[in-house]
């Protein structure tokens, strides 16, 4: 991996801030995109505007086929088995909500139980206790341990027959900690209940499988992966999304709506159009297939394999300031190239405020995971989060100016 040459492909990080060369370590909550990612948007809107699926001239003949060709584009980055398994949504907390409100409010009851863990974004636990409250149904959170790891035994332990859901993430945006999903839905599976996984933060660092680790529904987003804001993918099993309602009603997601006696009698369009209501965002899933392209490119061995060498040198070199505590497991193979930490005498805001000074980005906070950091009885914590275009060299300099803090 040529990661010089990967730089120049950014723009954005040969600018300074504050007087300083940009060191974005920020990678967790957005990506920055390539020249590729913006050029195919460009090329969209001055060449090809128009709308998807609805006319037959040459620009929306055009259009189309880019569209369609992006979804062909991910279907096989994360082998799907056909492509009217993968819907496009906003993003990761979209495509939960689509399940939370399509499979669960018409499969959920009240003597049934979710069960969650207690290491998720918030984008996975609201969408299940608003529903909750409609149907009544109780959730269970299976615990973590002190090194932010699953508790493996209890989550086994509140898996009842009652169980119709388990809903994890792969990775956590906090620690992390990669969840062995392939594991954790065969022991689901085993207990009748299906599995949807929230791969926000795994998608764009390894290779993701999702036949073989025989998910039900899998979701993410494009934006943390080099794609653009505003554009995600919920990967469903067929006979699921076939079985399950619409989530959002209007134009694109229907076969006919026909008028009589005061009454439109509605039925919906094949998979995966009964999910795609309204005009899509079409400029925004033609930059997400870019974006694959790009990572293809690549090759996802060598990107993970690229953020664990970092990490490991990062989580070396901050364990010899005896300032800094670093949360998390200490077992780096079940670790992704995100490093939550803090700052003797310094709140986490503090420390990411006098990062920036020096022209690096990282982030402080919750991270929208507010139960992790009441069980591990952290007030907030501090993040730096890699990707692709990160370097040794700005590691160096990220902790000489931790060092210097005081
Ligand atoms: N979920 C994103 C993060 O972890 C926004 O920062």
């Amino acid at each position: 991996m040529d990661i010089q040459k990967i730089r120049l492909d950014f723009p954005i990080l040969s600018r300074k801030v504050n007087g300083n060369q940009l060191i974005y370590f920020d990678n967790a909550a957005t990506t920055q995109k390539p020249r590729q990612v913006t050029d195919a948007i460009t090329d969209y809107y001055n060449n090809h505007n128009a709308n998807v699926h609805r006319a037959v001239h040459t620009l929306s003949m055009e259009a189309t086929e880019a569209y369609e060709e992006s979804r062909e584009k991910i279907s096989n980055f994360i082998s799907a088995r056909n492509l009217s398994e993968i819907v496009f949504v906003r993003g990761t907390t979209e495509a939960i909500n689509l399940v939370a409100y399509s499979w669960g409010l018409s499969n959920l009851n009240k003597d049934d139980e979710v069960l969650l863990s207690l290491m998720e974004h918030h984008s996975n636990i609201v969408p299940w206790e608003i529903i909750r409250k409609h149907k009544g149904f109780t959730i269970n959170y299976a615990k973590i341990k002190q090194d932010a790891t699953l508790d493996f035994e209890d989550f086994e332990s509140k898996l009842s027959k009652k169980t119709k859901i388990v809903c994890l993430n792969h990775v956590s945006n906090i620690t992390g900690t990669i969840n062995d999903v392939k594991r954790l839905a065969k022991v689901a599976h085993e207990n009748g209940s299906i599995v949807l996984v929230d791969g926000a933060q795994a998608v764009p660092h390894m290779k993701i499988d999702v036949q073989e680790l025989d998910v039900d529904f899998y979701a993410f987003s494009g934006h943390k992966m080099l794609g653009p804001t505003g554009i995600g993918v919920l990967y469903g099993k067929k006979e699921l999304l076939e079985n399950m309602p619409p989530f959002q009603g209007g134009g694109e997601m229907i076969k006919e709506v026909s008028y009589n006696k005061n009454k439109c009698e509605v039925s919906w369009s094949e998979l995966p159009g009964k999910f795609e209501a309204g005009t899509p965002n079409i400029c925004g899933v033609i930059g997400l297939g870019a974006a694959i392209e790009y990572l293809k490119g690549i090759g996802m061995e060598e990107v993970y394999e690229h953020e664990k060498e970092l990490t490991e040198y990062t989580v070396k070199h901050m364990k010899e300031c005896d300032k800094i505590k670093l949360y998390g497991t200490n077992d780096l193979s079940k670790r992704c190239g995100i490093i939550p930490f803090g700052v003797r005498d310094i709140s986490a805001h503090d420390v990411a405020l006098l990062c920036d000074n020096y022209g690096i980005m990282i982030r402080s906070g919750y991270h929208c995971a507010q139960p992790l950091h009441e069980i591990l009885k952290l007030k907030s914590s501090a993040r730096a989060s890699f990707y692709i275009y990160n370097t040794r060299e700005e590691v160096d300099r990220f902790i000489e100016v931790l060092k210097a803090f005081n």
